[in-house]
């Protein structure tokens, strides 16, 4: 079996904010002690609510974030703390697809140059002739035209600009990928077009994505495995199909009790899990498991302890039911 090309470590990213009254000094604990692995030419799906701490997790490993605690492993090498050429190729072999497509992109620079800015920065090619050529060819691979070259984002659909940080994400030809809610922003017609156009290029380059999502229907057609967070914590990790068809943390499984299924006979049969309780505040996260306030089998050892991930099978799975 090969090594993992992200192993991501108990690892923390907590934020601090302005004090309560009593000028107690509080944080916000975005994301709470993490342990996944992602192998290569895998995709990772990433789910949760909103607030639970993906976007914090995906800025980590890209290092727009400084972790709190723990470690982060690409190919090999753990990244919390490198600097200079290290620091460098890292940069080059992993990239962040953002998902708002117009807010990503600088306005006043023409597409050919928002592809290239990267290329630029790290000296690849001797000649700006050549980098423009890999601009044509990533224009090309994305599905835009040459000459849109010239042309600057206004004059582009939400669609045509997701593909164009696409290209600028593939300008450096990474390794690993974190593609953050992609195309949560765009328009449902094209949101197919955008996933194929991903998944096209996965298979040509060979590149790993981390990919978060709201939406765990879309994300097990394209995710190898999922991992399943809540208020900083993984609480499930499984093979996709595993983790879709019979979800065993109570969380996951209200979770998809959500999902809406599109035949009304099935839907009728299927019982609704709803979640009771609001959703606690990442400042104060409940003690024990975080899921306890509003898990419909919490036990007085979930307020006591907290449940360290077990396998079931060859799941992940963080919760004293199946200890
Ligand atoms: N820079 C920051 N400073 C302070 N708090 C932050 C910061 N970034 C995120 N947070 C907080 O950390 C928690 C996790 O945020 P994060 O953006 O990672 O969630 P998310 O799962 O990506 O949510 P969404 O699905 O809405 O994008 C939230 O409570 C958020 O308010
Ligand atoms: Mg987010």
């Amino acid at each position: 079996m090969s090594n993992p090309i992200l192993k991501v470590t108990d690892l923390k990213v907590h934020f601090p904010v302005a004090g309560s009254a009593f000028g107690k000094k509080q944080v916000v604990k975005a994301v709470d002690g993490l342990n996944f692995e992602i192998m290569p030419g895998e995709t990772f799906g990433l789910v949760g609510e909103s607030g639970c701490g993906k976007s914090t997790t995906g800025r980590a490993i890209v290092k727009i974030y400084t972790p709190t605690a723990g470690k982060v492993e690409f190919d090999g090498e753990d990244i919390t703390k490198i600097k200079g050429k290290e620091l460098s190729e890292f940069r080059k072999n992993v990239q962040m697809i953002f998902q708002d497509p117009y807010a990503s992109l600088n306005p006043r620079m023409t597409v050919g140059e928002i592809i290239r800015e990267p290329m630029d920065i790290h000296n690849i090619f001797s000649t700006k002739e050549e980098r423009e050529n890999r601009v044509r060819e990533l224009l090309e691979i994305v599905g835009l035209k040459p000459d849109h070259i010239r042309r600057y984002p206004h004059e582009f659909s939400g669609g045509q600009r997701q593909r164009i940080g696409i290209a600028r994400t593939l300008a450096l030809n990474p390794k690993f990928v974190v593609c953050d809610e992609p195309i949560s922003a765009l328009d449902v017609s094209i949101q197919a077009q955008v996933i194929n156009l991903l998944e096209n290029i996965q298979e040509k380059m060979g590149i790993s994505y981390l990919f978060i999502a709201h939406d765990l229907s879309m994300v097990k057609h394209i995710s190898d495995r999922i991992g399943v967070m809540y208020l900083g914590n993984m609480v499930e990790i499984g093979e996709a199909d595993d983790v879709y068809n019979s979800p065993l943390h109570p969380y996951t499984q209200a979770l998809l009790s959500a999902v809406p299924i599109p035949d009304p006979k099935v839907a009728r049969q299927k019982k609704r899990i709803v979640l009771e309780g609001e959703l606690p505040s990442p400042i104060d996260p409940p003690s024990g498991c975080v899921f306890r306030t509003r898990c419909p089998n919490a036990t007085e050892r979930c307020a006591k302890e907290k449940p360290q991930a077990v396998k079931v099978g060859n799941r992940s799975v963080a919760c004293f039911l199946y200890e």
